[in-house]
């Protein structure tokens, strides 16, 4: 599947370390869509990695020469300086090292410099990222996990290989992660050095909520959860650390987002409310019912009669909540609601905007076309309490995502970050 341009990944310049790996096929496609969403991608290959993939691949994928000796001198220019290492160093805004064999780490942790990976790690002032990859013993082995020990110690981010089938045909932890994962880990890191978010506390709600019938029914709405994950995905790009509160949807989990599953309203709004003591900005995505069943049945109901009559009862308005209890307490700094209408967008919205006392509501017609529920792209206007209004064109829900993380960010920058949890905040 193609890839759209990530805009934290937009013209940075990543340099790719492949060491000799069967894992290495995956950098490929791992180069590939990195390329796709933006970036510049400079690759080294070991000699051990070219017996499993060969130059031409990368350069293929990448457009870039690759590097594949120490001795190497780039006069192509397409470096701030000839000397490879040096060059690649000064010019990288991150060095991905993928797949990592323990040789290589052992290598790293001790800062040897006799091939262009490790020269180059030396050069780097930016953050390296290593992705081991071997077999469960050797990964488990203490040798290699006091190097990996070793190199997070000095700031490298090591990326956990995961558990499952190896080449030898053993089971185990230690395989390369798949690239979703990798692309994942690379835009959070980039996060954490350019993005305005950094060290903040985003929590995020997503999809419908599912309100009881009985044990076997429930009442839920359109909500596939794309917004909100695309919010979630945003603000890890900004650096934040996040929280996204979300009802089963199906979708990948933003890597890096700590997931908090919910059902109903009320379960959403328990843990909403839980986290708000730690929380900067509370982005809610979720389409939360408005109504519920006002009696959940305990067995299942039978079809004994030929129409089965709900009454229903309305839900706590979570937003509302939160709204108010922030008079009292600040928390959330910074406080975003969404808009769902089908008529008087506007209007509707700014009155929830004034009611639940949040700072921005994200208005979105959802009988339009190429809004609101299921689509992959959205039609918003963003009401901020400053009497702000910005109509923004249909465009992908990553993109309206960005946008309401740029506000948020915006507005947290007077806002210092938060080293307590304050008295008056009930535990
Ligand atoms: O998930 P997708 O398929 O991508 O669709 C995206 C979306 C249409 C769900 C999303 O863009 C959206 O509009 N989400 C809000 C849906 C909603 O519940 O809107 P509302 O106008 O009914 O609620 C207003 C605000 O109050 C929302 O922030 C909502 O999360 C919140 N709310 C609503 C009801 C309730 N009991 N408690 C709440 O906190």
């Amino acid at each position: 599947m193609a890839v759209e341009r990530v805009t934290i990944l937009d013209s940075k310049r990543i340099i790719l370390g492949v060491t000799g790996s069967i894992a290495s096929y995956k950098s490929a496609d791992l180069a590939s869509k990195l390329v796709q969403a933006g970036a510049t991608v400079d690759v080294i290959l070991t000699e051990a990695a070219q017996q499993f993939i060969t130059p031409l691949t990368f350069q293929a994928v990448t457009g870039q020469p690759v590097y594949t000796s120490m001795w190497h001198t780039d006069t192509s220019g397409g470096l701030p300086t000839h000397i490879a290492h040096v060059g690649l160093a000064e010019g990288a805004d991150l060095f991905v090292i993928a797949p990592a064999t323990a040789h290589h780490i052992a290598k790293l942790a001790n800062g040897f410099a006799d091939d262009l990976i490790c020269l180059t790690a030396l050069s780097c002032r930016c953050t390296i990222i290593v992705a081991p990859a071997m077999d469960g013993s050797m990964y488990e082995h203490p040798a290699t996990v006091e190097n990996l020990k070793k190199l997070q110690e000095r700031g490298v981010i090591v990326i956990e290989p995961e558990e499952g089938r190896f080449a030898s045909g053993l089971i185990g932890r230690g395989r390369l992660p798949e690239t979703p994962t990798l692309m994942g880990q690379i835009r959070h890191a980039l996060g954490r050095e350019w993005g305005g978010l950094i060290d903040r506390h985003v929590v995020v709600t997503a999809g419908g909520t599912r309100e009881a019938i009985d044990p076997v029914r429930y009442v839920t709405n359109h909500s596939s959860g794309k917004q909100g994950y695309a919010v979630a995905q945003a603000a890890l790009d900004a650096g934040a650390n996040v929280t996204l509160i979300s009802t089963p949807t199906g979708l990948p989990t933003p890597v890096n987002a700590s997931l908090i599953l919910v059902e109903s309203a009320e379960e959403m709004q328990q843990a909403v409310l839980d986290l708000l003591p730690t929380a900067d900005a509370l982005i809610m995505a979720a389409a939360v019912a408005d109504f519920r069943p006002a009696e959940v049945a305990a067995q299942k109901i039978k079809k004994t009669e030929d129409e089965l009559v709900l009454r229903m009862t309305r839900t706590e308005d979570i937003l509302l909540t939160v709204g108010q209890q922030r008079k009292q307490t600040g928390r959330p700094s910074v406080l975003v609601g969404f808009a769902a209408e089908t008529q008087d967008l506007i209007k509707n919205a700014k009155s929830k905007l004034k009611r639940k006392n949040a700072d921005y509501i994200i208005a979105n017609d959802v009988t339009a076309p190429g809004a609101g529920f299921q689509s992959e792209t959205n039609v918003v206007t963003i009401l901020g309490s400053d009497g702000s209004s910005i109509s923004l064109p249909q465009q992908t829900k990553a993109a309206v995502a960005e946008a309401i993380i740029q506000r948020v960010a915006a507005r947290l920058q007077t806002v210092p970050h938060h080293t307590t949890i304050p008295d008056e905040v009930d535990e």
